[in-house]
């Protein structure tokens, strides 16, 4: 086999595997009658899932959490790939994003919403498992902005002439916002 067909055999095994995994859990599932300290994140995917999460899947949930600076995506760390992956299409997911995040995230809906969001491409800029970087970033500081806009056209025009190396979320946010610009 190619080195890339080994690796789509292997991520697709991965998602078999745990789409196993998933549906044997409803037998290791311990339901709780409360969660220990009021865990939101538990709590969400928990809602979204209809069940409440097992105490091996919370223990690797707060592992993770204490172990790494920047914890995986909680649906991901606690295994519920089926929250986004469609079971019956492997590779496939259940909705498009957006509306595939805003399941359990409110939505983005200011008066001026960035291109990217609007057109469901979160994840160009985020992953949805986990990363290295905050916030599930795939990149930092003005680079994550550059994957699309040109460094060489934005750096020349008058407002960011002197902006060194400042990160572009200083002034603008990433999702919109009510001002022109989604300027901060
Ligand atoms: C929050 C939604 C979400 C959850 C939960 C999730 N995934 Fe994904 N996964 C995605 C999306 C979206 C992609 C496509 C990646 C992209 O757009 O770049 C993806 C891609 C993948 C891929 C393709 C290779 C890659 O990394 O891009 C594999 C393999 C995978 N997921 C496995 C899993 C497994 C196993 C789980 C559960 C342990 C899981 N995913 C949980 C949303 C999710
Ligand atoms: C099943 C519920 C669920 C779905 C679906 C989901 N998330 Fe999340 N996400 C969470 C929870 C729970 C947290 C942790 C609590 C929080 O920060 O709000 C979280 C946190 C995040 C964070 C912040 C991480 C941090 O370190 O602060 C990002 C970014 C994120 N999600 C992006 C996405 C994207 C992009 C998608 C769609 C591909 C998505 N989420 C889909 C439940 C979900
Ligand atoms: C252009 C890149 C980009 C896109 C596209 C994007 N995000 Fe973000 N997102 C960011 C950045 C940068 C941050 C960190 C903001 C900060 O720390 O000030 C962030 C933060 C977040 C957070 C943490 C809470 C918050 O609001 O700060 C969540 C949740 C999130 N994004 C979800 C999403 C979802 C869902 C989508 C798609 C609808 C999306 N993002 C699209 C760049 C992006
Ligand atoms: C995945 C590609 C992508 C990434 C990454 C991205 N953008 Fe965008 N951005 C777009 C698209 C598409 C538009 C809408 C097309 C347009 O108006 O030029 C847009 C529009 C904008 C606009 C409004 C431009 C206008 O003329 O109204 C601003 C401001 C902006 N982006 C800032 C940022 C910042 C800041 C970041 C990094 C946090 C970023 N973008 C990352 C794709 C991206
Ligand atoms: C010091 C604050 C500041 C920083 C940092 C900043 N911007 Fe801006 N940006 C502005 C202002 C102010 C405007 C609005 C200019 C106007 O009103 O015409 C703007 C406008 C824009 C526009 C729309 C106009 C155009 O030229 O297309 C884009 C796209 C943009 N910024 C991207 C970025 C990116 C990418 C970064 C990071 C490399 C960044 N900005 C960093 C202040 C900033």
């Amino acid at each position: 086999m190619t080195p890339v067909k080994k690796n789509i055999s292997l991520s697709l095994i991965v998602i078999i595997f745990s789409f196993l995994l998933g549906c044997s859990h409803r037998m290791l599932t311990v339901f709780f009658d409360g969660v220990p300290e009021k865990n939101d994140s538990v709590k969400m995917v928990a809602k979204q899932t209809g069940n409440k999460s097992d105490s091996a899947l919370l223990n690797e949930l707060a592992a993770n959490t204490a172990a790494s600076k920047h914890p995986a995506h909680p649906p991901f760390a606690l295994k519920k790939c089926g929250v986004c992956h469609d079971p019956n299409r492997p590779g496939n997911m259940i909705e498009p994003q957006p509306g595939l995040c805003y399941q359990c995230h409110d939505a983005y809906d200011g008066k001026f919403e960035h291109g990217p969001v609007v057109s469901g491409n979160c994840t160009k800029c985020h992953s949805p498992h986990n990363s290295e970087n905050p916030k599930l970033l795939l990149r930092t500081g003005q680079a994550l902005c550059f994957t699309c806009h040109e460094s060489d056209r934005i750096l020349a025009t008058p407002e960011h002439e002197k902006i060194g190396e400042s990160p572009c979320t200083t002034c603008h946010n990433p999702h919109g916002g009510n001002k022109r610009y989604f300027l901060n």
